[in-house]
């Protein structure tokens, strides 16, 4: 997949067009305290401690660096419960880019799942989209929803050259309606760059037809935004009638489409927080009663004014492709390289992080033995590097108490923007690349302590056979003392 970047040197080096100015201390323990640590966290990446990580790849999610202008613009907040300066800055932002007339802030992105839920969802109501993600599901599901994924038969072939993956199939969509009935179905929803099938984006033709479906059978169409800023960057890149038009105005055609967009501005706006914005007043007046229950007043929404501040800037940042080519652009070089190494990942790369495909890395490991968190946690002993698992750990169990299988297998690395140098990515690679050719040692796992919601984040695993032992014993004897 050839995206049409500017800043590279030579072949493929990709140039930042920043430079470092504030930098944080890392750890890089022995494998022999990497392995106290991963033990310590119940093979759950999510339950390590920072300072025993030396690339922390497990989310973008609050931790893109911050530009010298938003830390800047921290400094001007207007520090009031209510009426707050800052707050109408960021709601003339949101009309500025989306041109939506409200503006609700919520602390984050699912806690816009909570409230679009609450309002929405009943028992039995059927809501389809392109992908799910775990928290949207989780809130659908807990208010007596069904979710119904829509996607394209391609999304869930790792290896592929559909430059779209995250794709709606409109004539599932159009077969669903008909079946459940349209006053089954409160809105239909589309994820930007779809983050469970490895950050693929969706084209803006894509969007129009889906559009067209909700216009024949009276539907709303909620956008979650939360991984705009790549979709943007593909579609301009790789969708041959948007490639004249600006990152902005591909916005504002995407927004046009839209009926309620939300989104968690842990990732859109580069900083920390959420909202929902939308021209129908009774949308508005319905939702806007639960942000202060939830949220906080509606000047802040559980978001502190320094974070609003810096998301009026993020977001601005984010209409500039110079500035947001830097993630798709590091991911492509990271996928590239391990591809060039025989690694299985998925292509084409997507946004968010580079994706490791597990169910191919470690084909010898059943998904009832949760592959990708066995590779997780792999990974995290030979390297300090820490991912998060993207497949049947990250699943709800069943009603009657079985694994739901996931889709895909996935290994996510993510890549939060800005933040690693192209030699921290060089080490990812070659240790990925090491543990590929001893993929056999990695083993399987399973649950010592498995919650009952979103067990992913809290549960605790232990291996089935002693199988770390063994891949630090080959460690050793490759690497020696070195770490
Ligand atoms: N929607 C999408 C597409 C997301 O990726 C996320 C978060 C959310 C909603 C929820 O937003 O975290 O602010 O509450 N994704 C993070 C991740 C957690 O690591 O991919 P939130």
């Amino acid at each position: 997949m050839d995206d049409n970047v500017k800043f590279f040197y030579g072949e493929n080096v990709p140039l930042e067009m920043h430079k470092v100015r504030i930098v944080q201390r890392l750890n890089l323990l022995p494998i022999e305290k990497r392995f106290d640590a991963i033990n310590e966290a119940g093979y759950n990446t999510f339950l390590l401690k920072n300072r025993d990580v030396y690339l922390d790849m497990l989310t973008d999610s609050g931790v893109n660096a911050m530009s010298d202008n938003q830390q800047a613009a921290m400094m001007q907040a207007d520090d009031s419960y209510a009426g707050s300066e800052t707050f109408t800055r960021l709601e003339n932002k949101i009309q500025e880019l989306f041109g939506k007339k409200y503006f609700l802030p919520m602390h984050q992105g699912r806690a816009c799942e909570n409230i679009l839920s609450q309002n929405y969802v009943f028992q039995d109501s059927v809501i389809p989209m392109n992908y799910h993600f775990t928290t949207t599901k989780a809130h659908i599901t807990i208010n007596g929803g069904i979710v119904e994924e829509l996607f394209l038969d391609e999304a869930l072939v790792a290896k592929s050259e559909n430059p779209f993956k995250g794709n709606m199939d409109i004539k599932k969509l159009r077969d669903l309606i008909e079946e459940k009935g349209a006053d089954k179905i409160p809105f239909v929803r589309m994820e930007a760059g779809a983050n469970l099938i490895g950050g693929q984006p969706f084209s803006l033709q894509n969007l129009e037809e889906v559009r067209k479906v909700c216009d024949d059978f009276g539907l709303k169409l909620v956008l979650d935004a939360s991984l705009l800023q790549d979709n943007l960057y593909f579609i301009k890149n790789r969708e041959e009638k948007c490639k004249n038009m600006s990152i902005k105005e591909i916005t504002k055609a995407i927004s046009d489409l839209s009926d309620i967009i939300y989104f968690s501005a842990r990732k859109l706006g580069c900083a920390r927080g959420g909202g929902m914005c939308m021209n129908d007043e009774e949308a508005y007046m319905q939702m806007r009663e639960y942000v202060p229950l939830y949220e906080g007043f509606l000047t802040y929404g559980g978001m502190s004014v320094r974070e609003m501040e810096a998301i009026v800037v993020g977001l601005d940042e984010t209409m500039d492709e110079g500035i947001i080519e830097q993630g798709p652009k590091f991911i492509k070089y990271m996928t590239e390289e391990l591809e060039k190494k025989g690694v299985p990942v998925v292509t084409p790369p997507g946004g968010l992080g580079c994706h490791l495909n597990a169910i191919e890395f470690v084909d010898h490991i059943p998904q009832s033995k949760y592959p990708a968190g066995a590779l997780a946690s792999a990974l995290y002993l030979v390297s300090g590097v820490r991912g998060m698992e993207r497949g049947t750990l990250s699943e709800e169990r069943d009603k009657d108490g079985n694994d739901t299988l996931a889709h895909m297998e996935l290994l996510r690395l993510a890549l939060p923007r800005r933040v690693f140098t192209l030699s921290q990515i060089k080490y990812a690679v070659d240790r990925i690349a090491w543990l590929y050719e001893n993929r056999k040692l990695i083993g399987g796992l399973k649950f010592v302590d498995e919650p009952r919601v979103l067990r992913f984040f809290f549960g605790r695993l232990k291996p089935i056979t002693d199988w770390p032992d063994e891949l630090y014993q080959k460690f050793k004897e490759d690497f020696g003392d070195s770490l």
